[in-house]
């Protein structure tokens, strides 16, 4: 556990944790809902069950800010789709605020504006290749100041495409999770 930890202000309440039957560690999604938190739209490379879309999509309501998620998320079936968007509409209170896109990252970053996005969250491909992909295409859609996290950093595929790649400063470190800072 880092320093970022301490110096979360943000914390998950613990219903909410259980509300979307999140797996695995509670402090990983006490960031991810802190940082959602501070409003703005949001930018996610793999929906999978949309579980971390979800949570971001409740920061965003319980504190009443501005934003939306989008989620980019290509599952190797049909079917797989359908569970996704299926668990999604479990939460129509949140479904407003989550924009799901169903196709690989690397077909669809144009689609997305440079700079627009606070938060910006790579959770997809994880070998080397498709994690350098990601921050070759998504990189510049981070807005300045802002912050892309990367889950996943224990593996070693992963963290070698962000010491290669990315070259920005981190600014926080949570269990599997790791944020650089935009402009650093
Ligand atoms: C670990 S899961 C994401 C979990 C999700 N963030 C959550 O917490 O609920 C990774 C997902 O990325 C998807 N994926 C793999 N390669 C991808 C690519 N090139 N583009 C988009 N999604 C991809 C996988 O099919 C899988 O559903």
């Amino acid at each position: 556990m880092s320093i970022l930890t301490r110096k979360l202000l943000v914390t998950l309440p613990q219903e909410t944790y259980s509300k979307f039957r999140l797996m695995g560690s509670f402090i990983e999604a006490n960031y991810l809902y802190h940082m959602a938190s501070k409003g703005g739209n949001i930018l996610e490379v793999g929906t999978g069950p949309g579980k971390s879309a979800l949570l971001m999509a409740q920061a965003l309501k319980d504190f009443g800010v501005d934003g939306k998620v989008y989620t980019i998320g290509w599952e190797s079936d049909q079917q797989d789709y359908a569970n996704v968007w299926k668990r999604l509409r479990r939460y129509p209170e949140l479904i407003d605020s989550i924009h799901h896109e169903s196709r690989k990252s690397e077909e669809v970053h144009q689609n997305y504006p440079d700079l627009a996005f606070p938060f910006v969250y790579i959770d997809g491909d994880h070998s080397y290749e498709g994690v350098v992909k990601d921050i070759i295409n998504y990189k510049s859609k981070v807005a300045p100041g802002g912050v892309i996290a990367f889950h996943d950093t224990n593996k070693e595929e992963v963290a070698r495409a962000i010491s290669e790649y990315l070259g920005w400063e981190l600014c926080a470190e949570v269990h599997r999770i790791k944020g650089y800072r935009c402009g650093s």
